[in-house]
């Protein structure tokens, strides 16, 4: 997916993979993550999704990255908060509280960046992006990320022949692969779900969505 294909999505408010309540998997299993308050959470592909506020609200400290300036004005505008910006080689660093979203392209992201993040939530990110992009997101940006870091994925699951991304289905089978040369995995639900639930996944006859907690080694 190029950068316009999202820009157009914001511009015309097509965004049905936003969520008014925060995602159930995070308040599901986040906890279990043992991720201690006070520490950094990544949330890459962020959007304006009510997961930053919620983590922001359980004591830690949120780092969003995302590629449209419009989500991230939506985001402060809704929440009531005026932030302070500030640019970078990164991008636009917008920070609140203890809200930090950088407008800018997640790929762009190094070490350096990350360095202070304890863990990463991935809900609609990972799933967002066509195969080869899934390959840089978890081979380079998530490589980027420290020793011990902690992650919770939420993917989808359909027959990818009857239709197209995104969202795009990723199997435990890829998810494995992706992830295993530099994180442990390991599933934590896998749910049918009914077609067309989400509504952002419209045309395939079977859904699942799984869930999965990630180390890094
Ligand atoms: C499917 S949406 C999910 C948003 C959010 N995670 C949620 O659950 O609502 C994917 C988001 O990723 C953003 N995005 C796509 N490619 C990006 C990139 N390379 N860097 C930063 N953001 C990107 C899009 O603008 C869009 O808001």
């Amino acid at each position: 997916m190029q950068p316009e294909f999202w820009q157009q999505r914001w511009a015309h408010h097509e965004i049905g993979f936003h969520q008014p309540v925060p995602t159930p998997q995070l308040l599901a299993h986040w906890p279990a993550l043992g991720v201690p308050a006070g520490a950094q959470v990544f949330v890459p592909l962020c959007g304006k999704s009510l997961d930053l506020a919620w983590l922001a609200g359980q004591g830690y400290r949120v780092l969003g990255v995302e590629l449209s300036q419009i989500a991230v004005d939506e985001f402060f505008a809704e929440h009531g908060l005026v932030p302070a910006v500030e640019r970078t080689r990164y991008g636009l660093h917008h920070r609140a509280g203890a809200i930090e979203l950088i407008c800018g392209d997640a790929f762009g992201l190094d070490a350096e960046a990350l360095a202070g993040c304890a863990a990463v939530f991935d809900r609609a990110a990972l799933i967002a992006l066509p195969p080869d992009m899934r390959q840089r997101y978890a081979g380079t940006l998530y490589a980027q990320l420290p020793a011990g870091c902690r992650g919770l994925l939420v993917t989808l699951e359909y027959p990818q022949a009857e239709r197209a991304g995104p969202p795009f289905s990723v199997d435990e089978a890829e998810v494995r692969a992706l992830y295993a040369p530099h994180w442990d995995v390991a599933r934590l639900e896998r749910q049918p779900i009914l077609p067309g639930q989400p509504g952002f996944v419209s045309g395939a006859s079977r859904l699942a969505t799984a869930a999965y907690a990630l180390t890094r080694r």
